[in-house]
C-alpha cells in the first residue's frame, strides 16, 4: 500500500483519478488542491474517509508543500490552470500555478526523494493539419500555441530538467482530451450538454472542423496508475484511445443522444489560435507498460456522461450563468 499526494485532486481529471484509485487499489490518498473556480469538494464527495483526506492549499506554498511530499511515496500531480480561453484572457495564473506550482513540487520531490508523476497535455505539441495522417509520438518536437500550453510545456521540461540534473525520479504523460463526470462546465463537451439540459442551443467555434482526440477520464487514470506502477523513470508516455472527432460531430451526437434534431447548434466566433487538430499514437504506452483503454466506444461513453449531468445539476448548476456570461462577452 501506498500514500499518493495528488495535487489538483478536486478538479476534473484529478477527481476521476482519486474516485479510481480508491476503487482500484490499496492505495491512501492526500489530495492538496486550492479549490479555485474549478476544484470542487463535491467531486470527492462519498470516499472513505480512512482512506481520502484534502488539504486546501497551494502548490506554489512551500510550506504547505514540503511536509506533505515528505510524508509520500508518491506525488501524482494533475493540479493547474487548465482553461485555454482563461489563459488567453489572463495568463498570469497559468504561470504562477503550472510554473512556479511545479518548481516547488518539484523541489520538494528532489529534498525528500519522493517518486513524481507529472501530467500533462498533448497541447504541448501544438496542432496538426486536418488532413495530415500523422499523429503525435513521444519525439515531436514542442510547438505549443497559447498561454495555457507554453506554461504545460514549460512544467514538463522543468520535470525534465529535475530528472537529469538532480536525479528526481518522475516520469511524465500527455494525455488527449478527456470527457466524463466532474469535469467544469466551461469546458467544451459538459457545456454543450448542460446547454442542452437548460434548453440553450449548443455552441460551436468557428465551422465546428477541429479535431479532438477523446478519451474517457477513467482510462486517463488506470494510465497514470499503469505508469506508477511500471514505467520507467525519466520517461515520457503519450496517452490516448483512438478517439479523434470533429467538434461538429460531437455535438451532434449530443443533439442525438437527447434527442433534439442534430442542426440545432449556432455557429459562434472562434477561438484566437485555435488548434486545428490533436491525435495522440500511444504506441509506447500499449506495447511497453501493456495498457489498454476499456471505453472503446465514444458514443456510450457519452451518453454515461450526458447522464451523469442530468443527475447531477446541483454539482453543476452553480457554476453555469456565471460561464455562459462569459462566453456571451466575448460573442462566444
Ligand atoms: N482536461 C483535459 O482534457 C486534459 C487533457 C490532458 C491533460 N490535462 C491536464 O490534466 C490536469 C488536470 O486537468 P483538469 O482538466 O482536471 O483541470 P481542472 O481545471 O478541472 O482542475 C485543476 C485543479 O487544480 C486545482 N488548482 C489550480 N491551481 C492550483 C494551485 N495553485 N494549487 C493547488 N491546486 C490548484 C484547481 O482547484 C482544480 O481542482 C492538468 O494538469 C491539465 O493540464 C487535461
Amino acid at each position: 500500500m501506498s500514500r499518493l499526494l495528488v495535487t489538483g485532486g478536486a478538479g476534473f481529471i484529478g477527481s476521476n483519478f482519486v474516485h479510481h484509485v480508491v476503487a482500484h487499489t490499496d492505495h491512501t490518498v492526500t489530495v492538496l488542491d486550492k479549490l479555485t473556480y474549478a476544484g470542487n469538494r463535491a467531486s470527492l464527495e462519498g470516499l472513505p474517509s480512512d482512506r481520502v483526506r484534502l488539504v486546501v492549499g497551494d502548490i506554489a506554498d512551500a510550506d504547505v508543500v514540503y511536509p506533505l511530499v515528505a510524508e509520500a511515496d508518491a506525488v501524482v500531480h494533475y493540479a493547474a490552470e487548465s482553461h485555454n480561453d482563461n489563459s488567453l484572457h489572463d495568463p498570469r495564473p497559468f504561470l504562477d500555478t503550472n510554473i512556479i506550482g511545479t518548481y516547488t513540487l518539484l523541489e520538494a520531490a528532489r529534498r525528500h526523494d519522493v517518486r513524481f508523476h507529472h501530467i500533462s497535455t498533448d497541447e504541448v505539441y501544438g496542432d496538426l493539419e486536418l488532413d495530415d495522417p500523422a499523429r503525435f509520438t513521444e519525439n515531436t518536437p514542442y510547438n505549443p500555441s497559447s498561454p495555457y500550453s507554453s506554461t504545460k510545456a514549460g512544467s514538463d521540461l522543468l520535470v525534465r530538467a529535475w530528472v537529469r540534473s538532480f536525479g528526481v525520479r518522475a516520469t511524465i504523460s500527455n494525455c488527449s482530451n478527456n470527457y466524463g463526470p466532474y469535469q467544469h462546465v466551461e469546458k467544451f463537451i459538459p457545456r454543450q450538454i448542460t446547454n442542452v439540459l437548460r434548453g440553450i442551443r449548443p455552441k460551436l467555434y468557428g465551422t465546428g472542423e477541429n479535431v479532438r482526440d477523446w478519451i474517457h477520464a477513467d482510462d486517463h487514470s488506470s494510465a497514470v496508475l499503469t505508469i506508477l506502477d511500471r514505467g520507467e523513470i525519466g520517461e515520457t508516455y503519450l496517452i490516448g484511445a483512438d478517439g479523434e472527432k470533429d467538434n461538429k460531430s460531437v455535438v451532434e451526437l449530443i443533439l442525438r443522444i437527447t434527442g433534439q434534431p442534430v442542426n440545432a447548434y449556432d455557429l459562434v466566433t472562434d477561438r484566437p489560435g485555435h488548434d486545428l487538430r490533436y491525435a495522440i499514437d500511444s504506441t509506447k504506452l500499449r506495447t511497453e507498460l501493456g495498457w489498454e483503454p476499456t471505453y472503446g466506444d465514444f458514443e456510450s461513453g457519452l451518453a454515461a456522461t450526458i447522464e451523469w449531468y442530468r443527475d447531477n445539476e446541483a454539482w453543476w448548476a452553480p457554476a453555469k450563468d456565471g460561464v455562459e456570461a462569459f462566453y456571451a462577452s466575448k460573442g462566444q
